[in-house]
């Protein structure tokens, strides 16, 4: 299955290594939104899209890349993130979500695990989410990424 990951990671680059461990499990290519031309999904059986979270969605750099995306058709995606709070994956990932979904694209599933947050007054308290993502963490995303390429059991 040929997957493409479009990643942007900056505040700790801790979502790059979620990509990372899922694309190591997929055998993807792992891209930025700045150097992926919004045509190449159409080039590939599986996309992935991922990001911190800012203001409770991923990153306005990966919602403004999937706006530009062209309709398409029987094409999967998954969705993936790191915060600094967790359990919040359906509303953090809505906004994506909806995004993808308008352009005809199934997702498939999605993923969130905590991330280190220094961002604002958090960064006097020594930040949230230190040491993460850790082993567990990237150990649950080769899951997830196993579980999109298993047929669903009966
Ligand atoms: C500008 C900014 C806004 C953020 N807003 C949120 C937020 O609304 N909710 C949250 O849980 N984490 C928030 N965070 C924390 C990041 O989502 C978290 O640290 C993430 O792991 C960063 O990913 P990255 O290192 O891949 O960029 C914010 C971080 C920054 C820098």
């Amino acid at each position: 299955m040929k997957t493409l990951i479009i990643c942007f990671s900056y505040h700790h680059k801790n979502t790059e290594k979620i990509a990372s461990a899922i694309a190591k499990t997929l055998g993807s290519e792992v891209k930025s939104p700045s150097e992926t031309d919004p045509n190449a999904p159409s080039d590939y059986d599986l996309v992935g899209f991922g990001s911190g979270i800012s203001f409770g969605s991923h990153y306005k750099v990966l919602l403004d890349f999937a706006d530009k995306l062209p309709a398409v058709t029987n094409k999967k995606a998954f969705i993936f993130s790191t915060s600094g709070q967790t359990g919040k994956t359906t509303n953090f990932h809505k906004k994506l979500r909806e995004i993808l979904q308008s352009k005809g694209f199934t997702v498939a599933g999605e993923f969130n695990c905590g991330g280190f947050d220094t961002y604002g007054f958090l960064k006097v308290l020594g930040g949230i989410q230190k040491g993460h993502p850790d082993e567990e963490d990237l150990k649950q995303a080769e899951a997830f990424a196993k579980s999109l390429i298993q047929p669903a059991k009966a």
